[in-house]
């Protein structure tokens, strides 16, 4: 049966509305149109069918219609815009917690995948116009067969919890946590960091930082006060703002 969304639209705080399409290549491309064409704070798209999501660096991402959710949230923050990055912690704080909700737990590995047991149930892409960002989420929620190369490192709410969690719950889930913690990238970013640190998938472990210029193996320490990973490698203790990929290797 197809999901009605309507029936979580009081569910859904303010300033947030929902915005329905039954197919988008990229939820991303289209909320940033509507954006630039001035669409405000707190419009999220959200496509039945995705065909041509992106994730980070371009990767492709793969959402199944009916099983998987494929959305972006137009915001336009009053917080400082150095500041924006910061919106993928609070977005992937949001998942972590809504997935937990469903009775399982959750990590997440920096800056923005949410894992179940080192599987990505979720992946999320911000992107900054000059006045707007779009936090672009993807979560696969009753996905039982994902792509061979997929297959390794993916899961979804189903596989982990058994259940048949509808859509809309997810969704509603996902944005009454969105609701508080996007303002947490100021002031009170401190508590949300602490919740982050308490999931980070990456702490303590062994990892390869895979770059353009070559991978490079270390410890990471945590996360450092401006929600920066710390990772310790021969050459001493870098501050990473941004990784192309990270991967444990210690098991
Ligand atoms: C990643 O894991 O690299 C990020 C994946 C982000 C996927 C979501 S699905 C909704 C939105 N639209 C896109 O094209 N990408 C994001």
């Amino acid at each position: 049966m197809a999901a009605d969304f309507t029936s979580i639209s009081d569910r859904i705080p303010e300033p947030f509305r929902l915005l329905i399409r039954d197919h988008a290549e990229s939820t991303n491309d289209v909320a940033r149109d509507l954006a630039l064409a001035g669409a405000a704070d707190g419009l999220i798209v959200l496509a039945k069918h995705q065909s041509a999501g992106r994730g980070r660096r371009g990767a492709p991402w793969f959402s199944t219609p009916g099983e998987s959710l494929a959305f972006s949230i137009i915001l336009r923050p009053d917080e400082p815009k150095a500041l924006w990055p910061r919106l993928a912690l609070a977005a992937g704080l949001s998942v972590a917690k809504a997935v937990e909700s469903f009775g399982t737990i959750s990590a997440i590995k920096w800056p923005n995948d949410v894992w179940i047991v080192r599987k990505k149930v979720a992946g999320i892409l911000v992107e900054a116009g000059t006045d707007f960002a779009i936090v672009g989420i993807g979560i696969n929620v009753l996905t039982t067969h994902f792509p061979t190369g997929i297959s390794e490192i993916a899961t979804s709410l189903k596989i982990e919890t058994g259940s048949e969690i509808p859509l809309p719950e997810v969704l509603a889930a996902i944005i009454q946590e969105f609701a508080m913690h996007r303002h947490q990238i100021s002031g009170t970013f401190a508590e949300l960091l602490s919740a982050v640190r308490l999931r980070c998938a990456l702490t303590g472990h062994l990892v390869s930082l895979i770059t353009a210029s070559g991978n490079r193996n270390g410890i990471v320490d945590g996360i450092g006060p401006s929600g920066e990973l710390l990772f310790t490698s021969n050459s001493g203790q870098e501050r990473l703002i941004q990784a192309d990929e990270i991967r444990i290797i210690d098991g």
